[in-house]
């Protein structure tokens, strides 16, 4: 007899027992979790380590565990990969992949180094495995200009692929470096109409911004930086309320570490109040514990490239620590 009571598991339900299932198998597994700042509230609370990818590659350089579940898109994964080539580095979904790696296919790129010999290839590292292959060194948005200021400032330089930090690193520098055309649709979408229209209803308000936005943006910004940086900057600046010129993830974090301060995302359209990369926010707590389950899927790459691909990573991680 049909009683009246609905047992459809809520999302709330199917989180719970996700979550409770994930923690048991990543201890029995000796797995751990990586996440980005871009995910899912729920994900970065389940994380072993969220961060940005500097920071995600150092701790995937350095972990003990035999699994690496990766809560982030493939370039992250594939990287964690490269530095493990003996581990087992699972990505949740294989579709997180990355508008701004995807901008810069192995073969063009190849062709277009050949354009400049004699040139150094600084890659940031949200690119494939293939295209840092062809690069010397990686970078990331928290150590670009780090990483350009060590070489000699007669260096010749191809920067790939995000031309906006390319272009921001050549600003501050003083280099020229040779930019290949990249860009992430998440970021260069960003609309100077609507950081006005914010900075004038929050005079009060700081514009921070990722450095893969356009010039005009960062232009404007009072902050630029990785991840990292911007939630740092966040903590210890003393205004109580910013404008967030990036990713909607960061304001987890933001949020959680300052909550008397206000933070308002740049949004993309007049529909919503966010600005979310749709590759990152593919992961969800059910294909988390699916791959942790299943060990699948699993990055795997070739020995032959990971080995050319880890020679430019080893290099930034040497020149950042
Ligand atoms: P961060 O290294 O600053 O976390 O940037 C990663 C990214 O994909 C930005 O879009
Ligand atoms: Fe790639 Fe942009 Fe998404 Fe970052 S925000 S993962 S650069 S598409």
């Amino acid at each position: 007899m049909n009683s009246g009571i609905h047992l459809k598991k809520t999302k709330t339900d199917i989180d719970k027992n996700s979550i409770e299932e994930f923690n048991r198998l990543r201890k029995e597994k000796n797995a751990i979790l990586l996440a980005h700042f871009y995910q899912v509230p729920e994900i970065q609370d389940l994380a072993d380590f969220v961060g940005d990818s500097l920071g995600l590659s150092q701790e995937a350089f350095n972990t003990k565990a035999n699994i690496i579940v990766f809560a982030g898109v493939h370039f992250m994964a594939e990287t964690a990969k490269i530095l493990n080539p003996g581990k087992k580095v699972l990505l949740p979904d294989t579709e997180a992949g990355c508008s701004l790696a995807d901008s810069c296919p192995a073969g063009d790129f190849e062709k277009f180094k050949n354009n400049y010999p004699g040139y150094i290839v600084i890659s940031y590292i949200n690119c494939s495995a293939e295209v840092k292959a062809l690069s010397d060194i990686i970078c990331t948005s928290s150590n670009a200009v780090k990483i350009v200021e060590s070489l000699p400032r007669d260096t010749k330089i191809i920067f790939a692929p995000d031309k906006n930090l390319g272009s921001y690193v050549n600003r501050i520098t003083g280099r020229n470096m040779v930019l290949w055309e990249g860009s992430c649709e998440v970021h260069d979408i960003i609309k100077t109409e609507a950081v006005l229209k914010l900075k004038i209803n929050h005079p009060e308000a700081k514009l921070i911004a990722h450095p893969e936005c356009k010039a005009v943006i960062l232009q404007m910004a009072d902050f630029i930086g990785s991840t990292t940086a911007l939630l740092n900057f966040t903590q210890r600046d003393s205004a109580k309320e910013f404008i967030v010129a990036t990713e909607t993830g960061i304001l987890h974090q933001m949020k959680k570490s300052s909550p008397d301060k206000k933070f308002y995302v740049v949004p993309t359209d007049e529909t919503c109040s966010c600005n979310d990369c749709p590759y990152m926010k593919l992961n969800t707590l059910p294909k988390l514990l699916n791959c942790l389950k299943n060990e699948s899927p699993e990055i795997v790459l070739s020995p032959g490239l990971m080995e050319m691909a880890r020679k430019p990573i080893i290099r930034m991680l040497e020149l950042s620590k």
